[in-house]
């Protein structure tokens, strides 16, 4: 029986990841879903870039949705009514959300694998996913499930260029103490060359992300483009403000950074057909 029930539970609980290590992104995030801080710059353009695609009472889907904090953007943009589920794997990032959204009618957060989204095909005219892609080990099942429980529109923000990248953030306990449990001491890279700790910033060509996308039935046509609707001093005044963050970014120009990485933060738009 114990082996039974322990089989389920691998089965049905999301993979460990960073961010649970990491309760104080939860906190910033919380922030900004209660209003105490600015709405993030990525949640004001995504909100606007999906505006023109949402109907009266549609059923929008944010997949990895941390603590909801992009719909205070979409409350704002959209003007007709509409139901928001906010799904991600952290469980305590939706702890967080169901606690700053208590009360709020239309929204609903659930833990959620994109691995294995639990809902139905097509069950949300609307699928948004932004900044999450570049963070996962691979994203062709994860490109198929938005895709597949989409009705109308998916859309996703993540890094794509013209050619793809695996990219590796590695920390240190220098730079990020609370992940590390062996102290100072321990050292970044494991005896075997792994690291301890680390986030993948994944660039995909924008070829591989509209293949993988139209390689499914229900998609009609995949449209991708620079994300370029951002204001470079907002993200720079975070910098300073946020400096407990551990992928603080910054901007030059146009072009975001993080550390020596160059963020190609695009859009991939896909219509989707039933
Ligand atoms: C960089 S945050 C982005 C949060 C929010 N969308 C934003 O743009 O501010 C990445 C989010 O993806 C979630 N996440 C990571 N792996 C996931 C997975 N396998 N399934 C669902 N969500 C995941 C994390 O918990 C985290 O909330």
């Amino acid at each position: 029986m114990q082996v039974v029930a322990t089989i389920f539970m691998t089965a049905i609980t999301p993979p460990s990841t960073m961010w649970e290590r990491y309760p104080q992104y939860g906190q910033l995030m919380f922030k900004r879903a209660i209003g105490d801080s600015p709405e993030m710059e990525s949640a004001k353009s995504a909100a606007k870039v999906i505006k023109p695609h949402i109907r009266p009472n549609d059923r929008i889907l944010d997949v990895g949705c941390g603590v909801g904090h992009y719909l205070r953007s979409l409350q704002r943009e959209l003007n007709v009514p509409f139901h928001y589920t906010g799904a991600d794997a952290t469980a305590s990032y939706i702890a967080l959300a169901q606690q700053a959204w208590a009360g709020t009618p239309n929204v609903t957060f659930k833990q959620a694998n994109i691995f294995d989204l639990p809902f139905g095909d097509g069950e949300f005219d609307v699928v948004m996913c932004n900044n999450v892609l570049l963070h996962l080990p691979s994203v062709q099942t994860p490109l198929e499930q938005l895709a597949r429980v989409a009705k109308r529109v998916l859309l996703v923000r993540t890094l794509i260029g013209d050619r793809s990248f695996r990219i590796q953030d590695v920390q240190s306990h220098e730079r990020c103490p609370d992940l590390f449990q062996g102290g100072a001491n321990e050292l970044e890279f494991r005896a075997d060359g792994e690291p301890v700790s680390a986030i993948w910033y994944n660039i995909y060509s924008q070829n591989y992300i509209r293949q993988v996308l139209m390689r499914r039935q229900n998609v009609e046509s995949v449209e991708i483009w620079e994300d370029a609707d951002f204001d470079a001093s907002k993200i720079n005044a975070e910098v300073g403000r946020d400096k407990a963050q551990h992928g603080v970014t910054q901007a030059s120009g146009r072009i975001q950074t993080n550390g020596y990485m160059l963020m190609p933060w695009s859009y991939a738009l896909a219509q989707i057909k039933r």
